[in-house]
């Protein structure tokens, strides 16, 4: 795993490449109920925080003196927008400013099983006008649907922050602002990232085995 801390907004993720074996699970403690479902842990919990407290560092030097409204995509962006939001608000205690921070939420779902599906739906969040002349900074697995859907309130600012980019061949692979990690093109489950809205409750962000796929499946 090589790393590597660029800037700012712009800078690279740490990269994760291809041929990357990861870390045994014997090595780090994990739920009792996923024994047997896991191949191995991709990103331990540490790093995926740590990574994330520098993704906050990053955000608030391109924010400046705007106030913002996070925008948290659920299920699976929730851990990585509660922690990244934490950060955000320890780093500006510490600092002359403080920076104002509403946080919101919307839901989008397009996977089942590990299969990504045609249309992609928006469910709940509030009111979308309310983001007007705000900042935003979209947390997880963002799309460009969504990204429409906001553009029409025309915010001052919008920024995506997504932990993880995978490395997919689609041309139309959507680049966030900012991104903790870049990823082979692997179905990926923990800190928050299910499958079939299991495996949220794991910390690590590990790669699924054949048998938990099976166990499952819907
Ligand atoms: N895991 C879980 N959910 C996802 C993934 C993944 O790798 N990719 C897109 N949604
Ligand atoms: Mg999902």
């Amino acid at each position: 795993m090589a790393g590597q801390g660029g800037s700012s907004a712009g800078g690279r993720g740490v990269v994760i490449s291809d041929n990357w074996p990861g870390y045994s699970l014997d090595l780090f403690t994990y739920p009792q109920h996923y024994y047997g479902d896991l191949e191995y842990v991709l990103i331990p919990h540490g790093i995926i925080v740590d990574r994330t407290e520098r993704l906050a560092k990053d955000i608030m030097q391109d924010i400046g003196d705007n106030d913002i409204v996070v925008l948290c995509v659920l299920k699976g962006g929730y851990k990585f927008c509660a922690d990244l939001v934490e950060h955000i608000k320890n780093l500006s205690r510490n600092s002359e400013r403080f920076i104002s921070m509403k946080v919101d939420f919307v839901r989008l779902k397009s996977y089942h099983n590990d299969q990504s599906m045609q249309d992609m739906q928006i469910i709940g969040g509030d009111d979308l006008s309310k983001l007007t002349g705000k900042d935003i900074v979209g947390t997880g697995r963002t799309m460009k649907v969504l990204l429409n859907n906001i553009e029409k309130y025309k915010p001052k600012m919008i920024k995506v922050a997504s932990l993880l980019v995978k490395r997919t061949s689609r041309p139309d692979g959507y680049r966030p602002d900012y991104y903790g990690f870049e990823i082979p093109d692997l179905f990926v489950v923990g800190y928050a990232l299910d499958y079939n809205e299991h495996f949220r409750d794991l910390n690590h962000i590990c790669v699924i085995n054949d048998h938990g796929k099976a166990k499952y499946r819907v």
